[in-house]
C-alpha cells in the first residue's frame, strides 16, 4: 500500500548490537585489555563538534578508555603528525580517529597514511581500504558503509543477487559502500552501480535500484519518482538547512525528500535516527576489533 513503506530504525538496532558488543567488551577487560579510542578534532567547525561530542560519550557508555585530543585550527601538519607518532606508540590506544574535515594548511592524505593501519579504526588507510577491497576481514570497515551494511542485514533485506545503487562516491561511504555490497557474504552478493556527479541520467538508474544508498551531500536531492516502488532507501546524507522557526536556527535533513519517498519506497531510514547511530556503533566495533586484534594476532 502506498505511503506505508516501513521504518528501519537505526537507534534500535545500534542499541541492539551495543547491548551485543558489551559481552565482548567485558570478556577483553576480563583479560586486562581495555579498547582504547583517541579522537583528533582540529579547529571548530560546528558538525565536527557534535560528532566528535557523541564519539567520546559513546566510548564512555560502552566502558572503553577514550581521549579526545583539541587542537586550534591553526595547528600545523607536523604537529599533527608528532600527535599521531604519539599515539600509535601508546598501549592504552587501539584505536586512532582524526576527524575530517582537516584545516586547509594539513593534507589529509598524509595524516591518514601516518596512522598506524593496525589503529585505523575509520578504515581509511590505503592498507585497509586494499583489506576490505579484497574482502579480508582483518581489515577495518569505515564506519558508515558498515554501520549501512549491518542495518540491511538486521532488518532482513536480503542484498544477494538485488540490485544495489550507490549515490555518491566519496572515500568515506560510497565507495566502500560499493566494495562491501560486492563482498561474497552477508550484506554483500549484490549486483552494484556507483552514480557519481558526472553520471547521465541518475533517475532512469536510481529506479532500477532495488537498495538505494544515497550519500551524495545534497539535501533533498533524491525525489519520490527516482525511487523504485517498494525498494529499500538508506539515507546517509545529513545536512542542515536553515529554519528561523527553530531556536538552533536549522533542522537536519537527508539527501532524500523524506515525506515523497516514504510513500514509494518499501522500507527507507530517516534521518535523524537512520545511518547516524549505526555509524557511532560501528566505530565502537572496530574499536574493539583493533583491541582485540592486538591482544591476539
Ligand atoms: N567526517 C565525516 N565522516 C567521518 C568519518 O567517518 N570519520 C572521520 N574521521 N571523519 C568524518
Amino acid at each position: 500500500m502506498p505511503g506505508d513503506a516501513k521504518i528501519i530504525d537505526g537507534t534500535a538496532v545500534g542499541k541492539a548490537m551495543r547491548a551485543e558488543l558489551a559481552a565482548e567488551i567485558a570478556a577483553l577487560k576480563g583479560r586486562g585489555v581495555t579498547p582504547g579510542l583517541a579522537v583528533v578534532l582540529i579547529g571548530e567547525n560546528p558538525a565536527s563538534q557534535v560528532y566528535v561530542r557523541m564519539k567520546g560519550k559513546a566510548c564512555q557508555e560502552a566502558g572503553l578508555y577514550h581521549e579526545t585530543l583539541k587542537l586550534p585550527k591553526e595547528t600545523t601538519e607536523g604537529n599533527l603528525l608528532g600527535l599521531i607518532e604519539r599515539l600509535n606508540a601508546d598501549h592504552k590506544i587501539h584505536g586512532i580517529l582524526v576527524q575530517l574535515p582537516l584545516p586547509p594548511q594539513i593534507n589529509a592524505q598524509r595524516v591518514l597514511h601516518r596512522i598506524d593501519p593496525a589503529k585505523d579504526v575509520d578504515g581509511f588507510h590505503p592498507e585497509n581500504v586494499g583489506k576490505v577491497s579484497i574482502g579480508d576481514a582483518s581489515g577495518f570497515r569505515p564506519a558508515t558503509p558498515y554501520g549501512v551494511q549491518q542495518l540491511l542485514i538486521r532488518s532482513g533485506v536480503e542484498t544477494t543477487g538485488r540490485h544495489a545503487v550507490v549515490l555518491g562516491r566519496s572515500n568515506i561511504v560510497g565507495r566502500p559502500m560499493a566494495a562491501l555490497l560486492l563482498q561474497d557474504g552477508p550484506g554483500g552478493n549484490a549486483t552494484v552501480t556507483v552514480c557519481h556527479s558526472r553520471t547521465r541520467d541518475i533517475g532512469g538508474i536510481t529506479r532500477q535500484a532495488d537498495i538505494l544508498i544515497v550519500a551524495i551531500g545534497k539535501p533533498e536531492f533524491v525525489t519520490g519518482e527516482m525511487i523504485k516502488p517498494g525498494g529499500v532507501v538508506i539515507d546517509v546524507g545529513v545536512n542542515r538547512v536553515e529554519d528561523p522557526s527553530l531556536k538552533q536556527g536549522y533542522r537536519l535533513v537527508g539527501d532524500v525528500r523524506f515525506a515523497e519517498a516514504k510513500r514509494v519506497a518499501g522500507a527507507i531510514t530517516p534521518v535523524p535516527g537512520g545511518v547516524g547511530p549505526m555509524t557511532i556503533t560501528m566505530l565502537l566495533y572496530n574499536t574493539v576489533q583493533a583491541a582485540r586484534q592486538w591482544s591476539a594476532p
